[in-house]
């Protein structure tokens, strides 16, 4: 059974699967690997264009719908009310489920007020297509005006965290406000795989790399969604709860980041890059 953490009502377990750039029928397949393998929680958006397949390894895995954790993203050109409630019923309509576990807001838009789109996000919970609703990419300073604004809680704000990144500011902003922070990149894509300082924890263990990488952040409380096209290492990335990082590892594994550590150097259409 794998651990979750709990954030204003909602029970986001530990260690979900990534999906983007997994398409088609490769898509269908991991999803269904990653569940019969004992994984409970999926990641997905409109942007990735596997919602579809994400819903069908789903189906496929046998295991009972309200045992997996689903979340879907809402792309930035659909949040004015109208084409956010759209865009959502779409998604389950391609995810072929009646509601989601989680919604997000993908990414920060300013062309759009987000007292408008925060209601609109409320909405379409109560309107029963989300069980729970939240954001990605969001600033500290974000978070306080969704906070104020929203009328529903927001228990996610899903960022890009892994050891090279110095995230704490934003860290602490979701604490303050019981969000929930899910880690995407969560092994830097792959690059933390032969670091060097990471390689020599993670073999202490009789642990990889990756392995220490994702260990670092769910010891921390923070949610990892590490995604792979291979089943092989589906495996290797779920055994992460049965060692423990020393203090003294988990400070050496803190002191690699930095705040020019970010691999998504990405902002939609003139969102506020980072703090
Ligand atoms: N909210 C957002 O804006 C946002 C942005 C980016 C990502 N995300 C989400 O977060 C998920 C994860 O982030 P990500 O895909 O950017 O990066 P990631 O999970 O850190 O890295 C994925 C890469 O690492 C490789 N990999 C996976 N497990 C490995 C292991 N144990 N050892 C060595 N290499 C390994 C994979 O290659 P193989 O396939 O060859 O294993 C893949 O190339 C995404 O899939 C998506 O669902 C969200």
């Amino acid at each position: 059974m794998i651990p979750a953490i709990e954030a204003q009502g909602a029970h986001i377990p530990l260690i979900g699967l990534g999906t983007w750039d997994l398409r088609g029928r490769t898509c269908a397949r991991v999803v269904e690997q990653a569940l019969r393998l004992g994984y409970r929680h999926v990641d997905t958006a409109e942007l990735y264009e596997n919602e579809r397949e994400v819903g069908e390894g789903v189906r496929a895995s046998g295991v009972k719908r309200d045992e997996v954790f689903i979340v879907t993203k809402i792309w930035p050109s659909h949040f004015g009310p109208r084409e956010l409630e759209r865009a959502a019923k779409d998604s389950m309509v391609r995810l072929r489920l009646s509601e989601v576990d989680l919604l997000l807001l993908h990414w920060p838009n300013p062309q759009i007020p987000l007292s408008e789109t925060l209601p609109a996000l409320g909405k379409v919970k109560r309107m029963g297509l989300a069980r729970h609703i939240g954001v990605s990419n969001f600033t500290v300073a974000l978070i306080e005006e969704a906070v104020r604004l929203a009328d529903e809680p927001l228990v996610c704000n899903q960022i890009e965290v892994h050891p090279l990144l110095d995230q704490s500011k934003v860290i602490a902003a979701c604490r303050r406000h019981r969000m929930a922070i899910v880690a995407y990149s969560p092994i830097a894509r792959g690059t933390l795989k032969d670091h060097q300082v990471l390689t020599r924890i993670g073999r202490a263990h009789g642990k990889t790399a990756a392995q220490a990488s994702l260990r670092f952040l769910v010891q921390q409380g923070i949610a990892v969604i590490p995604r792979t096209s291979r089943i092989e290492r589906l495996s290797e990335n779920l055994a992460i709860f049965d060692f423990e990082l020393s203090a003294a590892e988990m400070a050496e594994i803190s002191r690699l980041a930095s705040r020019d550590g970010r691999i998504v150097d990405y902002a939609y259409s003139g969102a506020p890059k980072w703090d």
